[in-house]
């Protein structure tokens, strides 16, 4: 096994990582979820306007299981929030005067940042239910700040909402980045080629992104498990095996010692604990712990409902594919508007998974000038020309559900169109896909060109105009800008969190 990794593969090249931090091992009474201000939980959070939600959206509502042993301590606290600020600040103003067991100095300033957590979070949701209630988007925009930024409503379950909390996560929301672990697997994720939002998350995470980190746990809202699935198939996984043990035994021992030396893993099982995996594999790696796979917020690139990922508490992951770190230059500066796309529709790929082999039966090298389905592209021929030219990009999936095609065919204003069972779309809990792709069910393929055909020319220039819009949220900037991909994963992260249904005294 390797130790180091070459400065090819790293998003940021070497840097120091200082483990072993030393923290104060705080008595387990301390801590205490209690009922928030405004009851979230009991209301319906929906991103949605006044049509009905598809079925996979989002009343998120999260329990979240505390052990005994923090039940029976809530009784021991037995106080209420109220008082526990007065207890603070009795305990600030006598300090000139009365000594105090500094352990009681540790545990009310840790109660006092739980409580500020709480408080801070019911008036984001507070805020939010307001704006989504209001539907008034005007009052929004002027804070948005952000000369470029041209909202659009269609793309938007809810733009009031969707803009309230994205400015409550920026003004809130903070993420606390474990520091144990050692390089490559973790700290460090791949930068370039299919999986680089791995690598590309973490780096953002560790050495940008100042305003949502923070170095003291006590005052965090959510917390990063910094490591790479991708690096650990390179480095501990013995080809052709298909045995992933050893994966997932480094996720069992990475949750062991955090949470043996924390007392944040046991406080919510997991539940306000994050892991991010493009690798096919993550969902299997995650079931090295069960806390982890059952109650963890687990952002997947390989979204597959059928396969344990659950939208109410998962993130579900772009995939981005980047050549050598970047975008293709093709992809960048688009022909105009107008130009024509000579194509209906454009696919070329291998043949992996249960769906591309139905698109090949019926569509592939059909002598037809309108779609255009290639198993592998002829060398002559280039992908991204392809994507620019046609009118809709085919997005079947593969060995795992999600695509890298779907967020190229966005880059290229080519208008996706999703194949693929058991799927949950990234942000789709505040994105209405509807307005940018089309999704078409896998028994009607044979139909394909008929129901591409159906789309009329009004609808398909809205499904394209929309698309630029949507571009930013999926754009990998570095540093990470407002609404792009990095800042929409996070949003997906936070609302996770704004949903956990926080324990009930
Ligand atoms: C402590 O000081 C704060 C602010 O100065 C004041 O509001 C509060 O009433 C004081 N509490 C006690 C118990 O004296
Ligand atoms: C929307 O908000 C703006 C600014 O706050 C206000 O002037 C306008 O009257 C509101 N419109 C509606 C329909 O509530
Ligand atoms: C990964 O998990 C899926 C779903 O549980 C399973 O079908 C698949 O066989 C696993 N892959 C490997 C290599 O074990
Ligand atoms: C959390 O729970 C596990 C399993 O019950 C235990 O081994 C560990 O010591 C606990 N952690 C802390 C910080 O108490
Ligand atoms: C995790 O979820 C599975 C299936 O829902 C369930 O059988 C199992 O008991 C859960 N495990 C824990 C530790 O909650
Ligand atoms: C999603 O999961 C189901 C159940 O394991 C599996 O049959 C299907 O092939 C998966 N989809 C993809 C595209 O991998």
């Amino acid at each position: 096994m390797k130790l180091a990794n070459s400065r090819t593969e790293s998003c940021h090249g070497y840097f120091v990582t200082c483990f072993f931090s030393i923290v104060v091992v705080l008595i387990m009474f301390s801590y205490y979820f209690s009922s928030s201000l405004v009851n979230f939980s009991s209301s319906k959070f929906e991103f949605s306007s006044s049509s009905p939600p598809p079925v996979a959206t989002f009343e998120l509502q999260r329990s979240v299981q505390i052990s005994d042993r923090q039940i029976q301590a809530v009784h021991l606290t037995a106080s209420s929030s109220d008082g526990a600020i007065t207890a603070v600040n009795r305990f600030r103003n006598s300090t000139t005067t009365t000594v105090i067991k500094k352990l009681s100095t540790v545990v009310l300033r840790k109660k006092h940042d739980l409580i500020m957590i709480k408080h801070g979070l019911a008036r984001a949701r507070a805020s939010i239910l307001k704006a989504a209630s209001t539907r008034n988007l005007s009052s929004n925009i002027h804070n948005i700040n952000d000369d470029d930024f041209v909202p659009n409503r269609a793309i938007y379950r809810n733009p009031g909402a969707f803009y309230q909390s994205y400015l409550e996560m920026e003004r809130r929301f903070k993420v606390y980045v474990y520091r144990e672990g050692e390089l490559p697997i973790t700290h460090n994720g791949p930068c370039k080629d299919i999986y680089t939002i791995e690598g590309r998350f973490i780096s953002e995470m560790e050495h940008g992104a100042k305003r949502f980190r923070t170095s003291d746990p006590h005052r965090a809202h959510v917390y990063f498990l910094p490591f790479s699935v991708v690096w650990m198939v390179k480095y501990l996984y013995k080809p052709l095996t298909y045995d992933l043990t050893p994966l997932k035994q480094f996720v069992a021992d990475y949750v062991r010692v955090v949470s043996t030396k924390y007392p944040f893993w046991n406080r919510t099982s997991g539940a306000d604990h994050f892991m991010l995996a493009c690798h096919d594999w993550g969902p299997n790696a995650s079931q090295g712990n069960t806390q982890l796979y059952n109650t963890s917020i687990r952002v997947l690139c390989n979204a597959n409902t059928s396969e344990g990922f659950n939208p109410q508490k998962d993130v579900s992951l772009p995939e981005i594919h980047l050549y050598g770190g970047n975008i293709s230059p093709k992809l960048l500066s688009l022909p105009p508007s107008h130009a024509s796309r000579p194509y209906l529709a454009f696919f070329a790929g291998g043949l992996h998974g249960p769906i591309r082999p139905i698109l090949f039966q019926h569509w592939k090298d059909r002598e037809d000038d309108m779609i255009k389905v290639y198993e592998y592209l002829p060398k002559d021929l280039d992908y991204y020309s392809f994507m620019i030219k046609s009118k809709f990009c085919l997005c079947p999936s593969g060995y795992e559900v999600a695509s890298p095609r779907i967020v190229e065919a966005i880059y290229a204003e080519c208008v996706p169109v999703i194949l693929s069972n058991h799927y949950v779309l990234p942000f789709s809990d505040v994105l209405r896909w509807e307005a940018f792709s089309i999704q078409v069910d896998v028994s009607e393929i044979p139909r394909l060109k008929e129901v591409l055909m159906a789309v009329t020319e009004e609808k398909y220039r809205i499904l394209k105009e929309n698309l630029r819009f949507v571009r930013r949220h999926f754009v990998l900037n570095q540093p990470a800008k407002r609404f792009d991909v990095f800042h929409m994963i996070l949003h997906s992260i936070w609302l996770r969190r704004l949903n956990m249904r926080e324990m009930d005294r």
